[in-house]
């Protein structure tokens, strides 16, 4: 049973930070500046009085206000002497150089010195009530000897690790071996089929992956061990599996398996934390585009750590005791920033959710509210308007009084939700805080921030630029859009730290596909409105990446699949509302004239496919057979008709003259409605 260490917010950094408050009180004599009380550092900055100053100063100051953070925010084994050396347009980002640190450390070991037997994790597992509790000096121990483990295996700086396992201690401490020992991690979705994992052990030319015997989630057993089986298979690269086990049903190993455990306990208990420069690779992470395969965005140590770190405390108001829930699974980059690095970067305590949230009721996530008195909640829209349906006796039944602050993320939250979201789950308590981001972010971009006075949050609304973030809108001829009320392509107009630096092993496809764009910009992809009184509303993608419960993912990922089918002869995948899933996913399929098989049997074969070559909540939820696709004369399919079409939005066909056959159209509008 876990018992609270008594330790408070004296951790290092207020220590510090307190001493700079004193400094600045005395030096200066001025009025004590109420904003320093809420984010010490800021009385270090001249001339900024309250939080509005404190915006202002972040963003036209961008180099003071990151390198004053990063001091006192970071433990660094040596100083950093440039602050930033950013080229936005040549896609050359790098932060914080000639610093050296180990972001294990940051986020173990200072903390083992404050609080030992401060409760890290809290790994709610998926039977309710059979949480685990992991303790500060617990995790560390477990990473040292997994780094050790790992070292003793030949694991060393500038090698990937693949990471192919549930929410678990295990799989944080296995993501803080890597940071211990030098080595980069690339964390995959195990809801990521066989042939998904092994394209992105390919393409990072990984050597070495972990994962768990088996996977339990909703009541569901399902075999990691055997997938990875079938991945490595075709990955020439992988050396070595470690098995974790997470349930007690023995796996078949093989000569290249290691029993990850009983491995360990021969380690030691110290392991050496490896100097790593600020630059140089924490992670990959692949995330889907509008075009080609998967690509494995590349984040660092100290700017990615310092983002999350900071985006964490911010944006949520997280204060030291509190116990933080973020639902999403680590295989996301909402689960690196803020299940893991966030946290415990500040030395948090922070839950890893394993089940889903109607395992074993519509109930789960209220339950685990009361049970882990959860202080904030972070999670899907999707399955907030999942819920919602369910009715609010599930809310009802648990007590919610612990909560404080309720966050948003992956998708537009539509004001339904929202809204219940508020009233029935924060009883009208607690603020909602939709946050903009993304795994190219790193970390939380835009969002309300409650904690500010005058904080007015818009039902719905991402609201506000967090510290050093300049979001800007650009009309369709890449001009800066000035004015308020007004819509266009969401761009970053400054370099941040938490951003990624490279797509692993293509920087040109990064350049193309972020900094091209608008050239001195970040391109976001996503549109996004500007109310009249200065805030943001992100509008959705403005590119073919559609988002399914809150999964990215590429319609032209799903085509090529569909396209492998013998009986297909091309087809088109467009994104739709969907009252649940955000979006879902719409299929065009033209069959090839001499094919035998029935339309009928065509769509399981389809869905097999998908699910077995990328994941379950890729397949498609309609699948529409049609002879031809609307084309230009020059042979591009017309998805903007055929998103029309699907969104039943007929009257705003827009312009079809380049058209090759408006038959193709008419056809689809009327196969479209005996679908649907
Ligand atoms: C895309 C990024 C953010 C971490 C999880 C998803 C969409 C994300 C919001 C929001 C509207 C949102 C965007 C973005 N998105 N948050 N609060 N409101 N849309 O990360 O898988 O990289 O997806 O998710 O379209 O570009 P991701």
């Amino acid at each position: 049973m876990w018992v609270p260490c008594g330790c408070t917010s004296k951790n290092v950094i207020t220590f510090f930070s307190r001493r700079i408050l004193r400094s600045y009180l005395h030096v200066s004599g001025r009025r004590r500046c109420n904003v320093a009380a809420w984010m010490p550092e800021a009385a270090g900055f001249e001339g900024v009085l309250d939080r509005a100053g404190l915006q202002d100063f972040s963003v036209t100051n961008i180099e003071s206000f990151w390198a004053v953070v990063a001091r006192q925010r970071l433990s660094w084994i040596s100083p950093f002497h440039t602050a930033q050396d950013c080229d936005l347009s040549r896609g050359q980002i790098r932060w914080f150089e000639g610093g050296k640190l180990n972001v294990s450390v940051n986020c173990l070991d200072r903390h083992v010195h404050t609080c030992p037997e401060r409760v890290a994790l809290i790994w709610e597992r998926d039977e309710p009530g059979s949480e685990v509790k992991v303790t500060y000096s617990q995790l560390l121990e477990m990473t040292c000897r997994l780094g050790n483990l790992l070292r003793r295996h030949g694991v060393k700086k500038g090698d990937t690790v693949t990471i192919y396992m549930p929410p678990c201690p295990l799989a944080v401490a296995s993501m803080l071996a890597c940071a211990r020992i030098g080595a980069a991690h690339n964390v995959v979705f195990a809801g990521f089929s066989a042939e998904a994992l092994a394209e992105r052990i390919r393409d990072a030319q990984s050597n070495t992956v972990i994962t768990v015997n088996q996977g339990v989630r909703g009541g569901k057993v399902t075999e990691l061990k055997k997938t990875v089986d079938a991945a490595v298979q075709g990955c020439p690269t992988v050396q070595q599996v470690f098995v974790a086990m997470r349930t007690e049903n023995p796996v078949v190993m093989t000569a290249r398996d290691v029993a990850m455990e009983e491995e360990m306990l021969k380690e030691d208990v110290v392991c050496e934390p490896t100097a790593m420069d600020s630059e140089d690779v924490l992670f990959l992470l692949y995330t889907s585009g509008s075009t080609g395969k998967p690509k494995g965005l590349v984040h660092t140590q100290a700017g990615y750590l310092l983002y999350a770190a900071l985006t964490h405390r911010y944006v949520f108001s997280y204060h030291d005791g509190d116990v933080f829930g973020c639902v999403a699974d680590i295989g996301w980059i909402t689960g690196h920033s803020y299940s893991v690095y966030g946290p415990l970067a500040n030395g948090g305590t922070t839950v890893l959710f394993e089940s889903t949230p109607i395992y074993p009721d519509p109930g789960r996530y209220w339950e685990t509210v009361q049970r882990l008195k959860i202080n904030q909640f972070y999670g899907a829209p999707t399955a907030i308007r999942l819920l919602l349906k369910y009715g609010d006796q599930w809310v009802h039944k648990y007590d919610r009084s612990t909560l404080k602050t309720l966050g948003s993320v992956g998708e537009p939250i539509n004001t339904e939700a929202w809204e219940w979201y508020h009233r029935v789950v924060g009883d009208g308590r607690c603020p909602v805080v939709d946050t903009w981001w993304q795994t190219e972010t790193g970390g939380i971009c835009i969002a309300p921030r409650p904690s500010d006075p005058d904080a007015e949050i818009v039902p719905g609304m991402a609201m506000r630029p967090f510290f050093g973030i300049k979001p800007v809108l650009m009309d369709s001829k890449g001009k800066v859009v000035t004015s308020n009320d007004t819509s266009g392509a969401l761009c970053i107009a400054q370099p941040w730290p938490g951003m990624a630096r490279t797509i692993h092993n293509d920087h040109q496809r990064f350049i193309e596909t972020y900094c091209q764009p608008n050239p001195g910009y970040f391109f976001t992809g996503d549109g996004a409105h500007r109310s009249k009184d200065g805030y943001y509303q992100i509008t959705g993608r403005l590119d073919d990446v559609i988002n399914v419960s809150g999964h990215r993912i590429g319609t032209a990922e799903i085509e090529d699949i569909v396209n492998q089918c013998s009986a297909v002869a091309e087809s088109a995948v467009i994104g739709y509302s969907h009252p649940i899933k955000g979006q879902g996913v719409y299929t065009f399929v033209v069959l090839k004239t001499d094919t035998d098989i029935q339309e009928a049997d065509v769509c399981p074969q389809l869905n097999n496919m998908v699910s077995k070559k990328i994941a379950k909540y890729a397949c498609p939820d309609y699948i529409q057979f049609v002879q031809r696709l609307p084309k230009t004369r020059s042979g591009k399919i017309m998805r903007r008709v055929l998103r029309k079409v699907v969104e039943r939005d007929l009257d705003e066909l827009g312009d079809l003259s380049t058209l090759d056959d408006p038959a193709a159209v008419q056809e689809i509008i009327q196969g479209h409605r005996d679908l649907c």
